[in-house]
């Protein structure tokens, strides 16, 4: 190993510490100049090559000065955590070994089967051996996970999809609620099944899949020659946070023949919390659950998991044993190459086992509930507000709420919403995201950093009411 990268690693460390350390006092997101943004859009492919230093002063410039802002404590938008230091260095070891964990007997692939099985335990999902595997994220979790409810619904019907595709078969049905994230859709027309037999069934005035609404839509489907196949749930929707009723999405679906699927990408950690444990009652009865270790676990991204009840059930969905990979199977499991649709896969493991072992379960618990807890407070907060209106009740750690100063007919209370989210982001203090709820414009703050102070609560409501307020006067102006 040559000094150079010796000294660049060093120094490379020192960048990493620095920018993290600063972060909390930068803005939490500013725009970039369109200089700057040219100056990356049009870089010129080098012909020579440049040193570490050189590389490093680069990024030091032109890039951290930057980010996107979910680092810091003051950042509430989508569903995007601040990273584990922990799972930040382990990144950089991660590289270095470079391993495909495809498979075979390297540590990483074991490594891999450890840190799954930690995720199924600290979310109480049952686990057989080969039971899951980590993915990009939730969406590919998804692809991966309905494609074996599709393989099994085919086999059921007499077919072998994987042989010989859907031609010829009745249509097969999946139901989400209006409040599933759009991956399920992506995931049901990869899939070949067609977004419109994906029905989306009625959610009830909290956002919940309403049973009755389910039940109607089966049975209208059977009568029609369609094949009712899977139900899709949430635990914690990317809307407002809200966990679907498991226990009897998973008596129907017993009763039907479903396949239930659960999408805890957001949401499926905040069982750890003690306080709303309850509302997860259930999950570990879905044939599979797809979450992301990226999101409220922060390990850097990218990290999703797929779990699935029956290990078989993945396996006879993606097994392919091309010759040149037979005879090295590691413990009987097979290549998680035979459990997903990656064939090299990056070596994720290590960033989930340092995040999550670094934290050790119980202070992964304590930085849950930190966040469960504020945002009740928040929910609370605006609940008091004569100027502010929440629209959700908090069930995890979302609060969905709207400006609505008095005075203003629904128009106007619907545009000034529907500007706020980017009028608040380029102040630079607080970064909040919006998103339409049951047809209402609102910000939606997502609490998923332990480091996020009541301070910093208060100062997001504030900016929103005076980013409102200068909208509001800049609008009288201009009329
Ligand atoms: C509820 C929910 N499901 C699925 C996804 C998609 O996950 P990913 O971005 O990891 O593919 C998200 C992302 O925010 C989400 O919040």
């Amino acid at each position: 190993m040559n000094d150079d990268f010796r000294t660049a690693a060093r120094a490379t460390a020192q960048l990493v510490a620095d920018y993290l350390d600063e972060l909390p006092s930068r803005p939490v997101w500013q725009p970039m100049d369109p200089a700057e943004r040219s100056a990356l859009l049009e870089l010129t492919l080098p012909e020579d090559g440049v040193g570490f230093e050189e590389l490093l002063k680069t990024v030091e410039r032109t890039i951290m000065p930057h980010p996107m802002g979910n680092g810091n404590p003051r950042f509430f938008g989508w569903v995007n955590s601040a990273p584990q230091p922990a799972g930040v260095l382990a990144t950089l070891a991660a590289s270095a070994m470079n391993p495909s964990s495809a498979g075979g007997d390297h540590a990483d692939v074991h490594l891999e089967r450890a840190v799954v099985r930690w995720i199924a335990e600290l979310v109480g999902f049952p686990h057989p051996a080969g039971g899951g595997l980590l993915t990009s994220g939730t969406s590919m979790a998804t692809i991966v996970c309905l494609a074996a409810a599709r393989d099994r619904a085919a086999r059921n019907a007499g077919r072998d999809v994987r042989q010989d595709g859907l031609a010829g078969m009745p249509p097969l049905v999946g139901y989400v609620t209006g409040e599933a994230h759009s991956c399920v859709r992506k995931a049901a027309e990869l899939l070949g099944l067609g977004s419109k037999h994906l029905r989306v069934v009625e959610a009830d005035a909290e956002g919940h899949l309403r049973l009755d609404s389910l039940e109607a839509a089966i049975a209208e489907d059977r009568a029609a020659g369609r094949l009712p196949f899977l139900v899709v749930a949430s635990a914690g929707t990317v809307g407002t946070g809200a966990v679907d009723p498991f226990e009897p999405i998973a008596d129907l679906a017993a009763r039907e023949g479903l396949w239930f699927h659960v999408d805890g990408a957001y949401g499926a950690f905040g069982v750890l919390d003690p306080q709303i444990a309850h509302r997860y009652a259930g999950l570990e009865r879905a044939d599979s659950l797809a979450l992301d270790p990226h999101k409220w676990l922060g390990v850097p991204v990218d990290c999703g998991c797929a779990l699935v009840r029956d290990a078989q059930e993945l396996r006879g969905t993606f097994s392919l044993v091309p010759s040149y990979l037979r005879d090295e199977d590691a413990g009987g499991l097979g290549w998680f190459s035979e459990y997903g649709t990656e064939q090299t896969r990056p070596f994720r493991s290590l960033k989930v086992w340092a995040s999550i072992a670094h934290r050790g379960r119980s202070g992964v618990a304590r930085d849950i509930a930190h966040c469960t807890g504020q945002a009740r407070r928040l929910g609370v907060w605006v609940e008091q507000d004569p100027e502010l209106e929440l629209l959700a009740p908090v069930e995890t750690s979302i609060v969905a709420f709207r400006y609505r100063p008095a005075g203003l007919d629904e128009e106007a209370v619907q545009r000034l919403n529907s500007l706020l989210p980017v009028a608040v982001q380029q102040r630079g203090r607080v970064f909040v995201t919006g998103a339409v709820y049951r047809g209402q414009e609102m910000l939606r703050a997502c609490l998923l950093n332990a480091a996020t102070t009541d301070a910093d609560l208060r100062l997001l409501l504030d900016e929103v009411k005076s980013a409102g307020a200068e909208l509001l006067d800049r609008g009288r102006t201009s009329m």
